[in-house]
């Protein structure tokens, strides 16, 4: 199908010009409509980005690719004669930057590249909390509301998933990564600049999130969709699978810290409010197994511990 409607992209340097008011508004329309934007002059140096590429393809032909085909292999997916729905056509490591960072209990990772993830993730941290307080100004929320909500007692969860998803000889089998919402709060996403694949759900059509170099693409969590009471949603995407190029892509996490209240902000909730209130941990222990199911019965069990257990037992929500 045609793509025909046009998928927001914000130039972030318009924030300090005539046209604030306007890109203040595209940002809104984006967040109620979409849970999806593209920003581009968003300060990340392009020399920084670039080398990011180019170390991330690197390691993974080095250090990911043998235990890529390891795993087809194991798992009877070099053929792909079936259709394959629980299984994602990736290859992905995490790096976790907070509370604590990880980045030097990884193996196999040059200094040069831990250097320049850690100088990276430190540049979409403080991005993040820039567009955190974009979102406050939209919302009518005073200026840091978001960032003390995620703060809890430790401070926010930073974390960056680096992916590829190699070329696949049956896309119609296999997805790259099934479709699903992300849990969390802000998610800041660096893809490959050629090879496409990401996909957002808009009104029963999945559109293509397109490939623009040295953009971010940026999606709204459940977390951000409970907090605004609906007026932001999040969205369901998926990466579908290519069979030329091996897509890159490294998307972080800027969550609320494990022992997180999450709830409606006040100013934003009615009478008849549909969202729960939680400890955003118990949300991601539920979120652990039913990932890949809609958002809706996740924000219903929410609600009462029962119905937790019933959607996903392992999850066992403590309540006193
Ligand atoms: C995710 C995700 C998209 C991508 O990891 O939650 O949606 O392009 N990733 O890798
Ligand atoms: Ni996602």
């Amino acid at each position: 199908m045609e793509q025909t409607i046009k998928f927001p992209v914000v130039n972030l340097s318009k924030l300090n010009g005539e046209e604030r008011d306007q890109t203040m508004a595209l940002i809104n329309d984006a967040c109620e409509n979409w849970g999806f934007f593209e920003i581009v002059n968003h300060g990340l140096p392009h020399d920084l980005m670039d080398n990011v590429e180019k170390m991330t393809k690197e390691h993974y032909k080095k250090s990911m690719e043998q235990k890529f085909n390891d795993m087809l292999r194991s798992k009877g997916l070099e053929k792909l004669e079936t259709e394959v729905e629980d299984v994602d056509w990736e290859s992905t490591f995490y790096l976790r930057h907070l509370p604590q960072s990880n980045l030097y209990d990884i193996p196999d990772m040059s200094d040069e590249y831990r250097t320049a993830m850690k100088d990276f993730g430190k540049r979409l941290e403080n991005l993040a909390e820039d567009l955190l307080d974009l979102l406050c100004e939209n919302l009518g929320l005073e200026n840091g509301y978001l960032k003390k909500v995620f703060h809890g007692t430790k401070g926010p969860t930073f974390g960056t998933k680096v992916s590829n998803y190699p070329p696949c000889p049956g896309p119609e089998m296999i997805k790259g990564l099934r479709a699903h919402t992300d849990a969390g709060g802000i998610i800041l996403l660096f893809q490959d600049d050629k090879v496409s694949g990401l996909q957002l759900l808009k009104d029963g059509d999945w559109i293509d999130v397109p490939p623009l170099n040295h953009s971010i693409v940026i999606n709204l969590g459940d977390q951000l969709e409970v907090i605004t009471n609906g007026k932001y949603k999040s969205v369901m995407h998926r990466v579908v699978t290519q069979k030329e190029g091996n897509r890159m892509s490294i998307a972080s996490f800027y969550n609320p810290g494990s022992d997180a209240e999450i709830s409606p902000a006040s100013s934003l909730a009615s009478k008849e409010t549909e969202y729960p209130s939680f400890v955003f941990d118990d949300y991601m222990k539920l979120y652990a197994g039913v990932k890949f199911q809609p958002k809706e019965p996740r924000f219903e069990a929410m609600k009462n511990a029962t119905a937790v257990t019933e959607l996903n037992p392992a999850a066992s929500v403590e309540t006193f």
